[in-house]
């Protein structure tokens, strides 16, 4: 059963219709990777204070990186996915935090294909940081994305990606394609000033500065 699933994902190495793909998922209860001790350290080595900057968070699915930008980190933070269901968690999420601590002060979630949609309805030009966590590896056409990616950055701003690494895993690993290629690895870091790479076990976490 396990297998069959996981065969199944490395037939659909290039999702067609990000929605009709994940909604499906979100919508039945699936959830992620989830963001650990090690993970929000490098957060904090590597992005530093947002001091109220602006943040995007894309393919944010339950908002839980989102939160961790907006609240301890200080950035103002907006994460967009194009499930609804993705959304539908995170704002439920974020409305628990609100009644947990008592502020109002949330980042906030859009429904939005940011491979499809006009990134003009974002609620601000650009980004002191935007994040992109488990979600590099299912882009169809990565070039084009990471040209807007550099077109919503502020000079000066970082791209953080987090992703799983093909190579990390043996050839007959079924879930090997989970990871970005050498390629897509290269195509990812290609063209920034500042390139860094840092593990996070079998996961690779790049800062990429304009
Ligand atoms: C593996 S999940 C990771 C979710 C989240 N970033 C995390 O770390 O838990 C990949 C997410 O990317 C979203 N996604 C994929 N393609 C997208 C697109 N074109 N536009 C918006 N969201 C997208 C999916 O809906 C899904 O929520």
């Amino acid at each position: 059963m396990d297998f069959i699933a996981h065969s199944r994902r490395r037939e659909q190495r290039v999702i067609a219709s990000p929605v009709a793909y994940w909604e499906p998922l979100w919508a039945s209860g699936r959830r992620y990777r989830q963001i650990t001790d090690t993970e929000t350290q490098l957060l904090a080595d590597h992005l530093g204070p947002g001091h109220g900057r602006p943040a995007l968070d894309m393919g944010c699915g339950d908002g839980a990186l989102a939160r961790h930008l907006h609240h301890q980190l200080g950035y103002q933070t907006i994460g967009v996915d194009c499930a609804p269901s993705a959304i539908a968690a995170a704002t439920d999420a974020a409305a628990a935090t609100d009644a947990d601590a008592g502020s109002s002060d949330q980042p906030r979630f859009q429904v939005m294909d940011f491979a499809a949609d006009d990134l003009s309805e974002l609620p601000d030009p650009a980004y002191a940081l935007i994040t992109c966590r488990l979600v590099f590896r299912f882009i169809a056409d990565k070039a084009v994305f990471l040209d807007k990616v550099r077109q919503l950055l502020v000079p000066g701003g970082t791209f953080w990606v987090v992703t799983e690494l093909a190579d990390r895993r043996a050839d007959d690993d079924p879930l090997k394609s989970l990871g970005v290629t050498a390629p897509d690895v290269e195509l990812l870091t290609a063209r920034w000033s500042s390139s860094t790479a840092v593990d996070l076990d079998r996961l690779a976490c790049f800062a990429l500065r304009p």
